[in-house]
């Protein structure tokens, strides 16, 4: 799946909605003052960048397999050590943080498991790991609506609903496997607006991740039917798309 694409299209597409979690997100992992930090799966920085206002980029650290995010958090946050690679291989030593955080992306990782327990392993005891994702299974994520069309219009069209972390209680279930302890598991829900279909449709349409892969494989009749269907379905412009994650906290 694609996430080899610019901060601005990924802006456009899930920064509206991950920008607003990140800040709930903190608020629920409060990071302190002298604390060092971890972000996985960085993206262009959207955690990372808090994360550096809260402790200084001296004491935050992230990684990223793909190489325009990694060069879009760079710029973004001066000063962060952003390396290019994976949660199932994170390139720093045992106990390096105090806190690790991996705002969705579990869903992405090749092995989740694997993942969280590499978290674990580079936070030190007494230290917090802290994952959110999407309720894509429960119909309250900011593609829901995008994948109902979908299915509206192709039955057997395979959506994001099965993805790892993607269902209540998925999240919890995958840090207890990874041998973390302590889990806390809550919801956090942040709204976005649009003025025009158009404004919503667009950045389906820029390729990022699963759903701008599907959308990007169709033939121009079907992309066309989809925008079509969708119009239908949304309720008529200006609104508003509330989207609910599952947080959960817990410790090495
Ligand atoms: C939906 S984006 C989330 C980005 C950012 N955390 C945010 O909240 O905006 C998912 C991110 O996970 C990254 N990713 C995919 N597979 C990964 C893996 N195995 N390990 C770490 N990150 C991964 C992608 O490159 C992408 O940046």
């Amino acid at each position: 799946m694609s996430f080899d694409v610019g901060a601005e299209a990924y802006a456009a597409f899930m920064g509206r909605y991950s920008e607003p979690l990140a800040d709930a997100l903190l608020a629920v992992v409060r990071p302190a003052e002298g604390q060092r930090a971890l972000d996985v799966g960085c993206g262009p920085g959207v955690v990372t960048s808090r994360l550096v206002h809260r402790l200084g980029a001296e004491s935050v650290v992230a990684v990223d397999p793909s190489e325009s995010f990694v060069r879009a958090t760079r710029e973004r946050c001066p000063g962060v050590d952003v390396r290019l690679g994976l949660a199932e291989a994170l390139p720093w030593p045992d106990d390096t943080v105090d806190l690790a955080v991996a705002q969705l992306v579990v869903a992405f990782m090749k092995d989740p498991v694997v993942g969280l327990r590499e978290m674990r392993r580079v936070t030190r005891p007494g230290g917090s790991v802290a994952a959110s994702m999407w309720d894509l299974a429960g119909e309250r994520a900011p593609l829901s609506p995008l994948w109902r069309a979908v299915r509206s219009l192709w039955p057997g069209a395979r959506d994001e609903s099965m993805l790892p972390g993607a269902r209540d209680g998925d999240l919890a279930r995958l840090m207890a496997a990874a041998g973390l302890t302590g889990v806390t598991s809550s919801e956090l829900t942040v709204s976005v607006g649009y003025q025009t279909f158009g404004e919503w449709w667009t950045p389906y349409t820029f390729g990022v991740g699963p759903a701008g892969d599907f959308v990007a494989s169709l033939s121009d009749g079907d992309r066309n039917a989809l925008a079509e269907r969708c119009h239908e379905l949304l309720p008529t412009a200006p609104f508003t798309v509330d989207a609910t994650a599952f947080v959960v906290l817990a410790h090495p």
